[in-house]
């Protein structure tokens, strides 16, 4: 097999710290490789990955690597990759990696195919890249192919619509299903870095702020608590009643975006939807205010009906672009409406992707255990695997919890009464 396509081996020293100081902090795929050196779950298993090529990745390919499997990489976007740790990973764990950071993108696609020639039995995706190629340019693959596992959202959303038009040729894993993934991803990760990010790219105090967040999902409720905790005025905008009342019951003021845009100062989207940040509401915004995006990349905020807004723009800071509007306000973009945390802050911390990673991991094994029994649709991942990844979580804090005894168990099972 190819060894990949990479910048520059010699980064590989620098790649090989980094990857090791991120693993410190993942003791959920920590304890999952050592299980996976006894039981070799994957032998014999080859793995195609398209995911950003980071060191807390680099732990994943390695852990699967030591799980048996022979596991290639390719990256995402071109943003997403960072050289050294490609180079140590080839250099030092022998796994192939097809990634350069802002290669050109005929190379970024040519290397999603490379990743696929190694003929996968498993695809693993952050964004539908090589489930997508499979099934409309590469289809000779599917015959070997036993499943994937799909990392976002809004992947998972396009992926059970495959399935309803019966499009879907393999089983998909959904890893943001999980309950342990949202809440240490989506909720604790976004929260964190979002506003880091936002700190990072125009440095302005949040205390005192009213603070725009759209969409109270799991991403939205993370950023609308940690924008309350640095004292800003939080205002949520939803479309979901539940989510609405939920959010308002929070604590939260809660109104319409066309109401939120004439108050608002700093607007941060988080819906997974598209146009949710429109022409009409920039028009009401204040002189000054600060836009971004934390959920589908370059959709959430109409950036084209904007610029027929705009006499000039210019960037003024790393990530902020200045929109001069023609009646003399101005109003900011960060990041061009791509999720402003992994351009501007570092995305999540190890300790968020190592439980992230640590559901790939035994999604991955489960896909390969169940090849025969499961159907070309799109599964959650099952209970007992998201217990077990917060079991590991927990014993790795020192934290013990209860346990059902065996009366509790049996008086929850058969309780006639109910209460
Ligand atoms: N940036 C990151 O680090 C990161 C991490 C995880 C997920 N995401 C992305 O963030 C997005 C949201 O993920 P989530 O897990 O919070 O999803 P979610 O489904 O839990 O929440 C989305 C919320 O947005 C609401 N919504 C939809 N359209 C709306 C609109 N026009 N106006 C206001 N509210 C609207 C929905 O009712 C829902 O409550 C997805 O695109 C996901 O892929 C980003």
């Amino acid at each position: 097999m190819s060894c990949g396509d990479i910048r520059d081996l010699s980064l590989a020293d620098q790649g090989k710290r980094r990857t090791e100081w991120a693993f410190q902090s993942m003791p959920v795929l920590q304890s999952i490789r050592k299980q996976f050196i006894k039981t070799q779950p994957l032998a014999g298993i080859r793995i195609a990955a398209c995911l950003p090529v980071t060191p807390e990745t680099a732990n994943l390919m390695i852990t699967l690597r030591d799980g048996g499997a022979a596991a290639s990489l390719c990256a995402p976007d071109a943003r997403s990759t960072e050289d050294e740790v490609a180079a140590t990973l080839v250099r030092d764990y022998h796994i192939p990696v097809f990634a350069i950071r802002d290669a050109p993108s005929e190379i970024a696609a040519a290397h999603v195919q490379s990743a696929l020639d190694s003929q996968p039995h498993i695809t693993m995706d952050t964004g539908m890249e090589l489930l997508n190629t499979v099934h409309t340019r590469r289809p000779e693959l599917l015959d070997n192919i036993a499943g994937g596992v799909e990392e976002t959202a809004t992947g998972a959303v396009r992926l059970r619509a495959m399935a309803r038009q019966g499009t879907l040729r393999y089983p998909v894993m959904a890893i943001n299903d999980s309950s342990t993934k949202r809440l240490y991803d989506n909720r604790l990760g976004t929260g964190q870095s979002v506003i880091d990010a936002i700190l990072r790219s125009v440095n302005i105090l949040l205390a005192g702020c009213h603070f725009v967040v759209a969409g109270f999902g799991w991403c939205g409720r993370g950023i609308a608590w940690r924008a309350r905790g640095m004292g800003a005025a939080v205002i949520v905008t939803e479309v979901d009643p539940i989510r609405a009342i939920e959010a308002a019951m929070d604590g939260f003021r809660v109104m319409s975006m066309a109401e939120a845009a004439a108050i608002g100062e700093v607007f941060v989207t988080a819906t997974g939807g598209r146009s949710v940040i429109t022409r009409d509401h920039v028009e009401r915004m204040k002189n000054g205010a600060v836009l971004c995006n934390a959920g589908n990349p370059g959709m959430e905020i109409d950036l084209d009906a904007l610029s027929k807004l705009v006499s000039a723009q210019r960037p003024v800071r790393d990530h902020a672009e200045e929109y001069a509007l023609r009646d003399g306000r101005r109003v900011y973009v960060l990041g061009g409406g791509r999720p402003i945390n992994f351009l501007a802050a570092e995305g999540h911390p190890a300790t968020v992707m190592d439980v992230n990673f640590a559901n790939q991991a035994l999604a991955v094994e489960h896909l390969v255990k169940h090849t025969e029994t499961l159907e070309s649709r799109v599964y959650p991942v099952p209970a007992e695997l998201d217990r077990r990844v917060a079991r590991i979580k927990l014993e790795s804090m020192g934290v013990k919890i209860d346990r059902l005894t065996l009366e509790q168990e049996q008086y929850l099972a058969n309780s006639p009464d109910g209460t």
